[in-house]
């Protein structure tokens, strides 16, 4: 891998080629619930790693914390984690929107290769509090930022990433024994998609479409 941290030119420009590719990076880029199930290269993904270490963070304080999950007890626990909160959520639909939302597939914990989960340490030191006073939440929002940057980067190495968030998080601090000052941010199927796709699984699915974020002047 090229060490981009390294590459310290006083210029940087980006073309309309660049701009274009990097449009369709996002056009692209999925949350990917159903994957193959070999292996990702070890090389790849300690590339995505230092990718992510490239996102801003409050403060330069890089709170994420990647936990790689690898072993078969603690996956198993995180999917009746799954399970149970996947069931409590069907519970709170009714009629056809619960008629749907018990055929969506919303994880893809069985098949991905590669599970991480992703903390933030909101007792860090790193960065003096710059920036963290008034709204602590920021480290949090830092993680989210690393999460999207790591997201988008295995995108470009045709690696698929699914966000799941219908877990118990007290659950699955404590499956991961993970310390107490790290709040959990987000749990990451990782692999290669067994399908691509433009347009969000849950539009092609009917439950609901995407629509533009108001920007509003004041
Ligand atoms: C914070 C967050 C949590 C999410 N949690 C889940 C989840 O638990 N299960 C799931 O299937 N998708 C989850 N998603 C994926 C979204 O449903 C998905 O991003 C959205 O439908 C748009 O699709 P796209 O990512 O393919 O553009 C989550 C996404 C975000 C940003």
């Amino acid at each position: 891998m090229r060490d981009v941290a390294s590459v310290a030119a006083m210029e940087r420009h980006f073309d309309a080629a660049f701009r274009a590719e990097f449009a369709d990076l996002l056009v692209w880029r999925r949350d990917v619930r159903r994957f193959r199930t070999d292996a990702v290269p070890e090389e790849v993904l300690d590339c995505l790693f230092r990718l992510a270490d490239l996102a801003s963070s409050v403060g330069n304080c890089q709170p994420t914390r990647f936990v790689r999950v690898d072993d078969a007890r603690r996956r198993a626990e995180v999917r009746v984690n799954f399970e149970n909160a996947n069931r409590d959520a069907l519970g709170a639909y009714r009629d056809e929107q619960a008629e749907l939302y018990a055929k969506l597939k919303l994880a893809g914990l069985k098949e991905a290769p590669l599970h991480l989960a992703v903390f933030c340490d909101e007792g860090t030191g790193q960065g003096f509090g710059l920036g963290a006073r008034t709204m602590p939440e920021t480290r949090r929002y830092s993680a989210v930022c690393a999460l999207h940057t790591f997201w988008l980067a295995a995108r470009a190495y045709g690696l698929g990433v699914g966000w799941v968030s219908i877990l118990d998080p007290a659950e699955i601090a404590a499956t991961l024994n993970t310390p107490p000052a790290w709040s959990f941010v987000g749990y990451l199927c990782v692999g290669w998609p067994e399908e691509e796709h433009r347009t969000p699984e849950l539009e092609r699915l009917g439950w609901g479409t995407r629509t533009p974020h108001p920007v509003l002047r004041r």
